[in-house]
């Protein structure tokens, strides 16, 4: 098998877990949620997050009985070597909480530690966002091609804050500075479709410290895929602490910007 073909069957996979996820989660709402909280008092579960993550991991485990996953709800150990699967059954859970637009089922397959295959299903805007290894990016089957970016002044930027108050406060103050250097901002709710976001060309950049790997798994895919480059904000290697997406060709300068507000150390 090539690589592309690899890349195939897990894209395949991830579509038919993430179709089922927002049949249920979407198609299906039930009139009223059993939520619950975890880390703090407004970071919500719902037994809805649970069921969709239970529900992925039938899929995967029907056609790929052999590879890890690791999801929010339940858990789980990364492979060594090999697929893991990195599941958010529910991305924007407080949306989702509160029936707001913008909540998105996360699904995707890294191999040997590289991002393979993945899918972003936003169901309440109808937008299907896929992308392989060098095999491009998608929306609803469009492809998805970053445009040139605007001035530092007139880029519209996406950032997402944390559940823990201190962290949440320290966020805000980043923001209150860097809306007098941008167009403006957005806070959306869900970090995988702010990345999609900025491989659509919907905001001009996306920053955000303190996610979890399965929040970025597979957008970061998709906005790489569509042109963007996706680091950590001060630079190297995206994490799950620290993520800055943007045009190649404005990057520097933005990073620039948030590194001097300290958003990275928020
Ligand atoms: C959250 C969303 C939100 C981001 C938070 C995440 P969850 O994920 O992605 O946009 O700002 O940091 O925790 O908890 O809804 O899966
Ligand atoms: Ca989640």
């Amino acid at each position: 098998m090539t690589a592309a073909d690899t890349a195939a069957e897990l894209l395949s996979v991830a579509r038919e877990a993430a179709s089922a996820a927002c049949t249920l989660v979407h198609t299906n709402r039930p009139d009223s949620l059993s939520v619950s909280t975890k880390s703090t008092a407004t970071d919500h579960v719902t037994d809805m997050d649970r069921a969709s993550e239970a529900l992925i991991r039938e899929v995967i485990a029907d056609r790929r009985p052999d590879d890890a996953v690791v999801g929010e709800e339940e858990g789980g150990d990364a492979a060594l070597s090999g697929v893991t699967w990195w599941v958010d059954p529910i991305d924007g859970t407080t949306n989702y909480v509160y029936d707001h637009p913008g909540y998105a089922v996360s699904v995707a397959a890294w191999v040997d530690g590289t991002p393979t295959a993945a899918v972003v299903e936003d169901p309440t805007h109808a937008r299907t966002y896929w992308a392989t290894a060098g095999g491009g990016a998608f929306c609803n089957g469009h492809r998805l091609v970053l445009g040139d970016p605007p001035p530092l002044a007139q880029m519209l930027v996406a950032t997402g804050f944390g559940y823990e108050a201190r962290r949440r406060r320290a966020q805000g103050q980043v923001v209150a500075e860097l809306l007098g250097e941008v167009r403006d901002i957005r806070r959306m709710g869900a970090a995988a479709v702010d990345l999609c976001s900025v491989a659509s060309g919907r905001v001009d950049a996306y920053f955000e410290v303190g996610l979890s790997r399965w929040d970025l798994a597979a957008g970061m895919l998709v906005a790489a895929e569509a042109g963007a480059t996706v680091e950590s904000i001060e630079g190297g290697p995206p994490r799950a602490e620290s993520v800055l997406a943007c045009h190649p060709g404005r990057i520097d300068e933005l990073r620039g910007l948030l590194v001097g507000l300290g958003a990275h150390r928020v």
